[in-house]
């Protein structure tokens, strides 16, 4: 008995002492296993128990138990205390510093074409005119046919067109359907109403495609702003003035502009625009869009009498006008999406 005793003594003081510098879970549990587990040190002296003589067993019993539960508190104890400390640690190193400075968060920024787009219709807002748009899906009828251009008639060379459904569903090569768009909407309120169809200021802009071999200054889809004045009264001289007025707006006011005869099946007389300013390209002559009185026919066909009513309309790039303003020398950069082109427009 006193050699169990002694030995029950030993083993209680050793496991104490081991489980003292047990100071983190996992060798805390390694401590449970080897004293307190089913194979344990102590489980071993239990079963032991049963060679000891019949009148030692209780006692032997009795003190067994004791060192046992002293070694259950005691490991309670420590698997609290290690707990308490992994916590601190945590807290240590997982605390926030709240007075480092935040991640910049990266800003976006409005794509070339579109700061263009909205100079463009600021401007024309600015003078009275309203803002439209139109379907790019466009009908046949539209597109050409109350353009003054007939099926068949060799204008429409000048379009390189994509259908969805031919012949009467397309793309739409250009803005101008919208001309012929408002001049009916305008006309049809009017006529319920049983007056004269109204004045037209409208700005149209929006994208256009067409089926065209891309290169530095074509896009098979570009954006186009459409222009239209109707009006009784109005004159080539209305058109000059408010396209000399854009043009300072847009390039500045050493900007000159010069009009020369093209031809469009929907205006007569045509022209198209050009611009020198001493900033772009040492003053070279650019072309910058299309325009002229809108044809006697167009205005008929949409119920507008050429009698009493006359307009004008111009047809401008976007694109062409941002390369010209911001030196870009390839169209196709402009929806090729790589961030290091449009980075540049970030302001
Ligand atoms: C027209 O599309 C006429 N509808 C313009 C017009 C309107 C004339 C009203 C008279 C009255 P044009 O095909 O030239 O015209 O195109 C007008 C502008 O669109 C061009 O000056 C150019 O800036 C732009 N454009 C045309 N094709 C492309 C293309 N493939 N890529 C990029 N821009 C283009």
């Amino acid at each position: 008995m006193d050699d169990w005793q002694g030995r029950i003594d030993a083993l209680r003081e050793q496991a104490l002492a081991e489980l003292d510098k047990a100071d983190e879970h996992e060798t805390i549990e390694q401590w449970r296993i080897t004293y307190l587990g089913r194979r344990g040190a102590l489980t071993e002296m239990l079963r032991g128990l049963s060679g000891l003589p019949a009148d030692q067993r209780p006692a032997a019993g009795q003190s067994a138990n004791e060192v046992k539960r002293v070694l259950e508190l005691a490991l309670e104890r420590q698997q609290g205390a290690a707990r308490g400390k992994a916590l601190t640690k945590a807290l240590e190193e997982e605390r926030i510093d709240v007075t480092l400075p935040g991640r910049p968060v990266s800003r976006g920024g409005l794509h070339p074409t579109t700061i263009i787009l909205r100079q463009i219709t600021g401007f024309f807002q600015s003078i009275g005119y309203q803002v439209v748009e139109g379907p790019e899906v466009e009908l046949d009828k539209y597109n050409f046919e109350m353009l003054n251009i007939p099926a068949n008639h060799p204008a429409r060379d000048m379009w390189d067109t994509l259908y969805v459904n031919p012949p009467e569903v397309l793309m739409r090569t250009h803005t101008s359907p919208m001309q012929a768009r408002v001049m009916e909407d305008r006309v049809t309120t009017a006529r319920k109403e049983g007056v004269d169809p109204p004045p037209v200021r409208v700005i149209v802009p929006g994208r256009c495609y067409r089926y065209e071999a891309q290169d530095a200054t074509h896009e098979w889809m570009f954006y186009q702003v459409e222009g239209l004045a109707v009006d009784r009264g109005i004159t080539m001289a209305d058109l000059k003035g408010t396209l000399f007025a854009f043009a300072r707006h847009i390039f500045g006011s050493k900007v000159k502009v010069r009009f020369r005869c093209d031809y469009f099946p929907f205006v007569e007389p045509g022209v198209d625009m050009g611009i020198s300013t001493p900033e772009i390209k040492g003053g070279d002559w650019l072309e910058i869009l299309g325009a002229g009185m809108v044809h006697p026919k167009v205005l008929q066909m949409a119920g507008y009498d050429p009698e009493k009513y006359t307009g004008f309309a111009f047809g401008m790039g976007p694109e062409r006008i941002a390369m010209l303003k911001y030196g870009i020398t390839d169209i196709r950069q402009f929806y090729a999406n790589d961030p290091r082109f449009l980075e540049q427009f970030v302001s």
